[in-house]
């Protein structure tokens, strides 16, 4: 474990070697960013977004919470969708769940757990949705697993239906929305490989936020 003073001998010795190999890295930095991507994933220490993904500074603007949600009432992240979309124009939104989070692994629990229960109400409801499927699966492990999954998809449901991603990808063709895990056990990306169009298209039916006509009645 990192002492918190190695810290900063750390930052000290990463300028070095930042600057070593890009000698402008931080004048570079200064200038501003221009990510394509944004990723909402768990706030789980393991699941390092920047590094699973191979990005560098700048390459992708994060939006971390416990167990990734996508709550319509949270400012916190509809502020994040709304910057990156309007301001950034990322072309693609992840959502970024793990195996073995502690966030849903409390959801499937039945317990008061004080504050975190209107956060795990977002999960559990997501459970209650998947209810017939997830009661089917014997095995406990496995349906934390599905549980994970789903949930995934469930909150990249939510990123399609606000407003700013409706109407920016019916005006200019992006961002499309994704739903990953990260399995820590192998350290793979799994794409659960989410059709936005036709999420899209069933998204409309009830909440077309658009200002235009459904996907489905277009031509
Ligand atoms: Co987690």
């Amino acid at each position: 474990m990192v002492s918190y003073n190695e810290i900063f001998e750390n930052n000290k010795r990463w300028i070095a070697e930042k600057k070593a190999s890009e000698a402008d890295f931080f004048e570079k930095l200064v200038e501003g960013q221009d990510p394509d991507f944004l990723y909402i994933g768990c706030s789980d220490s393991r699941v390092t977004a920047e590094e699973l993904m191979g990005v560098k500074p700048g390459e992708v603007f994060v939006h971390r919470n416990i167990a990734n949600v996508v709550g319509n009432n949270d400012l916190n992240v509809m502020s994040v969708i709304n910057y990156a979309v309007d301001y950034l124009k990322v072309k693609h939104i992840i959502v970024c769940g793990h195996y073995y989070c502690g966030g849903v692994k409390a959801a499937l629990q039945s317990k008061d757990l004080g504050i975190l229960n209107p956060w795990l109400r977002n999960i559990r409801d997501v459970y209650r949705f998947h209810k017939t499927e997830l009661n089917l699966l014997e095995d406990a492990d496995k349906r934390y697993r599905r549980l994970i999954e789903l949930n995934v998809e469930e909150q990249c449901l939510n990123v399609i239906k606000t407003a700013v991603v409706q109407k920016s990808y019916l005006k200019n063709g992006y961002p499309t929305v994704h739903g990953w895990v990260f399995d820590m056990q192998t350290g793979a990306l799994l794409d659960l490989n989410i059709d936005f169009e036709a999420r899209l298209k069933e998204i409309q039916e009830v909440y077309n936020l658009s200002d235009s006509e459904p996907l489905s009645e277009q031509a």
